[in-house]
């Protein structure tokens, strides 16, 4: 089934939710979940992710694609690079949202029966202050969450048309002139370990490829990166 153009969104706010992913798995296919503040919003490994009223919290609910579900978390990005385009930001490996070099957005991809909930959190007036283990900001208002909601589902929705129409590859060309690091030495959190390397390029299925001090390369699917 082809969503692309098709894709129609319809918007369900909350004032509060726990997470507006967990609330949206309960709606069908185009739904949008806003919440204006969340009690337990989820970062990315079972991080908490903060979430005071001010900011946007947005789950939007799309199709399972199948195996070419995990390229969604590159579409997803390109289209925040292209929403926030004004502002220059760019994106760090696989989808962070970057302002200045500091994160501005974070999205989460969780699968949930038979569809994918595309969790996304835009700060616009405020970002944690505590000890992250990387610098973050934030819009200092000069957007409204209703604002930025709208730029960012128009983006998704050209997007989406993008990636069915021409294919991944078309996404990553995009990625990759909007994304940090590529070229440069890198360290990478892995669940066990911290590796550094050179950041060589992405494999055709969106893996970082890190060429390792012995000049090997190492496919990195998960892990965070760190440009230093
Ligand atoms: C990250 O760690 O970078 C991903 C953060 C994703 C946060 C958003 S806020 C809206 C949605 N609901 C959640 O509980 N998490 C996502």
């Amino acid at each position: 089934m082809c969503y692309g153009d098709d894709m129609k969104f319809e918007k369900i706010y909350f004032d509060t939710l726990e997470s507006t992913n967990k609330t949206a798995s309960d709606y069908p296919v185009g739904s949008v979940i806003i919440a204006h503040k969340q009690t337990g919003g989820k970062g990315r490994y079972g991080k908490v992710w903060e979430s005071p009223v001010g900011n946007l919290y947005m789950s939007i609910v799309l199709p399972d694609y199948g195996n070419k579900t995990p390229d969604l978390a590159f579409v997803v990005a390109v289209a925040m690079a292209d929403a926030f385009c004004d502002f220059g930001v760019r994106l760090k490996w696989p989808n962070d949202i970057l302002l200045d070099g500091k994160k501005l957005a974070g999205i989460l991809l969780e699968r949930m029966d038979d569809k994918i909930i595309v969790g996304i959190g835009v700060n616009i007036i405020s970002a944690p202050a505590t000890n992250m283990a990387y610098q973050v900001t934030h819009l200092q208002g000069k957007m409204t969450p209703e604002a930025a909601l709208d730029l960012i589902l128009n983006s998704l929705s050209k997007t989406l048309s993008l990636f069915e129409t021409q294919g991944f590859g078309a996404i990553q060309g995009i990625w990759k002139q909007k994304a940090v690091g590529i070229g440069t030495h890198i360290t990478v959190n892995l669940p066990n370990e911290r590796i550094q390397g050179i950041f060589k390029d992405l494999s055709e299925s969106g893996a970082l490829m890190l060429e390792l001090p012995d000049k090997t390369i190492m496919e990195i699917t998960a892990g965070v990166v760190f440009l230093i």
